[in-house]
């Protein structure tokens, strides 16, 4: 469909291995737009596809929950699954392709190659999760290769994501634009993210200090804080007030580097992991 086309309701061709997304690939006119996913999509996905509905000819979501960023103990046997919902949601939001591979098709017999990412995927989310960022950029280097997108879209909620994945976009020159779509929330500031799935009402109920923490470190820097303790300790202060939250880390980062900030004098990133008795969440703020 050309960009700016009206959508029109029809089922994605839906296509499970190598060969046959090389051969839809093949026929489809560019540019071709990825929206990486692991499925369960909410509106925080419709809101990727939906850009890369208007900036792109065509439209692939891939949808694969990816064994290789889960820790052990993590959530992978939970995470939930919803093909036919998900198929749904990108039938009524015009996507072109679904690519939703098994893990052989990922990682067939014998694979052996992985991307790691370096110091950036050792930081923040990749301290708490070891490995994460590696499984990351390897599943994402894999989905550029066999879909070859012209612009790939992600969320900024997985702010850090977003900067591991430009890094190795840059380092291996990986043809491909990169788009960072800003987060979608609940009413209530919550980031929409499929683990909300696990949260009991109270829980959800608390959740929202996540975004509170944010909030309050954000406008202290748009009143001219420019100390990184002090913003760190606003946000820790903004979670403490929560009994149900127990605060994993907070961050002021550089926004490109994401090492920790004593003084925030350009772009940075305030960022926080938060555990909940039935969920961790983490939700992130740019700071211009
Ligand atoms: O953000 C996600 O859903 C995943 O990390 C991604 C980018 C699809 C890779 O598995």
């Amino acid at each position: 469909m050309a960009p700016g086309a009206p959508e029109v309701d029809r089922a994605p061709r839906l296509v499970r291995d190598r060969p046959a997304l090389a051969a839809v690939r093949a026929a489809l006119p560019g540019p071709v737009g990825l929206v990486p996913t692991m499925g369960a999509l909410h509106a925080g996905h419709r809101a990727l596809i939906e850009r890369a509905r208007r900036e792109c000819a065509s439209v692939v979501v891939s949808i694969f929950v990816n064994p290789t960023q889960f820790g052990p103990g993590e959530d992978y046997e939970r995470y939930p699954r919803a093909l036919d919902a998900d198929l749904r949601v990108c039938e009524a939001s015009g996507v072109d392709v679904v690519f939703a591979p098994d893990a052989a098709t990922i990682y067939p017999a014998g694979f052996s190659t992985s991307v790691d990412p370096g110091p950036l995927g050792t930081v923040l989310e990749g301290a708490a999760r070891p490995g994460h960022f590696r499984g990351v950029a390897t599943v994402v280097t894999i989905l550029f290769g066999l879909v070859r997108p012209d612009r790939a879209y992600f969320g900024q909620k997985d702010g850090q994501q977003a900067v591991v994945v430009d890094r190795v976009v840059r380092d291996l020159g990986l043809p491909v634009d990169l788009v960072v779509v800003p987060t979608v929330r609940d009413a209530d500031g919550l980031a929409l993210s499929s683990r909300n799935a696990y949260l009991g009402e109270d829980e959800r109920r608390a959740a929202p200090v996540l975004h509170r923490a944010l909030q309050a470190a954000a406008g202290d820097h748009a009143r001219g804080e420019r100390d990184a303790a002090r913003l760190r300790a606003r946000m820790q202060a903004v979670l403490a007030a929560e009994p149900l939250a127990r605060p994993d880390y907070v961050s002021v980062a550089d926004g490109l580097t994401l090492e920790e900030l004593d003084v925030v004098s350009g772009p940075a990133l305030l960022s926080l992991a938060v555990r909940f008795p039935s969920a961790r969440l983490i939700d992130c703020w740019p700071l211009a």
